[in-house]
């Protein structure tokens, strides 16, 4: 829990000494984070949800696997990426399955804008990477837009099994609906 949430975070508060940080903004029920966590001992990984009893039973579950290198923030994502954690701080930056607010008056709510997309970049280590995925193809090419607009991203491949990479637990919802998902790889 940072001691003060309207104050950015130090680096010395955060991050462990040679060990990256990934971070899974909407972590939702933390299936990724988790497996993530178990794969790669030597890395740090914070999850962001904003629901308490998500957040709850995330932690819960990592506690009783004794995944000591996952936390858990109950905090908004937007507001985590933009004013909370320290800059050039983060290896990778996850976003997967958000929501994709798919009614026109509701797009201004997508968590893939302009200013979103400038702290993520502020974030990340130099190299850093932010991954996103969504079953959503409007959404998708809404994403593909602003990112190109925004200019600075590096676009790298991503082919389905390259890396380890555990499926989310909305991914294997919308997979089970026979649903596709789009991933964008975006490097610092
Ligand atoms: C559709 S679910 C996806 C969860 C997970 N990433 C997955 O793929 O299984 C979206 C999650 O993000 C959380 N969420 C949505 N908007 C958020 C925001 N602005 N800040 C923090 N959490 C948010 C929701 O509570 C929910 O748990």
């Amino acid at each position: 829990m940072p001691e003060n949430y309207f104050r950015r975070l130090e680096k010395s508060e955060l991050l462990r000494a040679g060990r990256p940080l990934e971070v899974d903004l909407g972590c939702g029920d933390g299936r990724f984070l988790q497996e993530m966590a178990a794969h790669y001992p030597e890395r740090d990984f914070l999850g962001v949800e904003r629901l308490l009893g998500r957040v709850r039973k995330v932690c819960k579950r990592l506690s009783k696997l004794g995944l000591e290198n996952a936390r858990v923030l109950r905090l908004e994502s937007r507001y985590t990426a933009e004013w909370l954690l320290p800059r050039e701080s983060v290896s990778r930056l996850h976003l997967l399955c958000p929501d994709p607010w798919p009614k026109l008056r509701h797009h201004r709510r997508r968590l893939i804008q302009k200013e979103f997309l400038q702290a993520v970049w502020d974030l990340l280590e130099p190299g850093g990477e932010f991954l996103f995925k969504t079953d959503h193809p409007e959404y998708f090419a809404w994403a593909e837009e602003k990112v190109a607009d925004f200019g600075k991203f590096e676009r790298l491949e991503w082919q389905e099994g390259a890396f380890f990479y555990p499926k989310t637990d909305f991914q294997l919802l919308w997979e089970s609906q026979g649903k596709a998902l789009q991933g964008l790889r975006l490097r610092k």
